[in-house]
């Protein structure tokens, strides 16, 4: 699994616990793919859920939409890197799952589902 090169917390902020629907795996094993409605949005749409393993030991989860804020494609299939951000394949610019001006929501696991928690 991927070392990062420094830790940012996440820095994306819900008012309440979001549900993440439809879990799918991706081809990659640390990243899932799935539907939530985030903040700002009326209707559920495609998220990304990153897992990483920290230096502590522990497994975090991030989620963030699918849609690169740029021209909307899809970057679930992106490679995370060791400077936190996804390159979208588009047009390489970078996306901040881990970095320090990250957007990204702070995700749990419990038993088969996944919840973007307060942060
Ligand atoms: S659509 Fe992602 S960088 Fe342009």
């Amino acid at each position: 699994m991927l070392t990062l090169d420094k830790y940012y917390p996440a820095g994306g902020q819900v008012a309440d616990e979001i549900k993440l629907a439809d879990l799918k795996t991706t081809q990659r094993e640390d990243v899932l793919f799935a539907m939530a409605k985030l903040p700002y949005s009326s209707t559920e749409k495609p998220v990304v859920i990153y897992r990483q393993l920290l230096a502590n030991g522990e497994i975090e989860y991030r989620t963030i939409s699918a849609k690169c804020p740029h021209q909307g494609a899809d970057i679930s299939l992106d490679e995370l890197k060791p400077d936190g951000n996804v390159y979208c394949s588009l047009h390489r610019r970078p996306i901040c799952i881990f970095s320090e001006y990250n957007r990204a929501y702070l995700t749990v696991k419990r038993g088969d589902d996944f919840y973007i928690i307060k942060n």
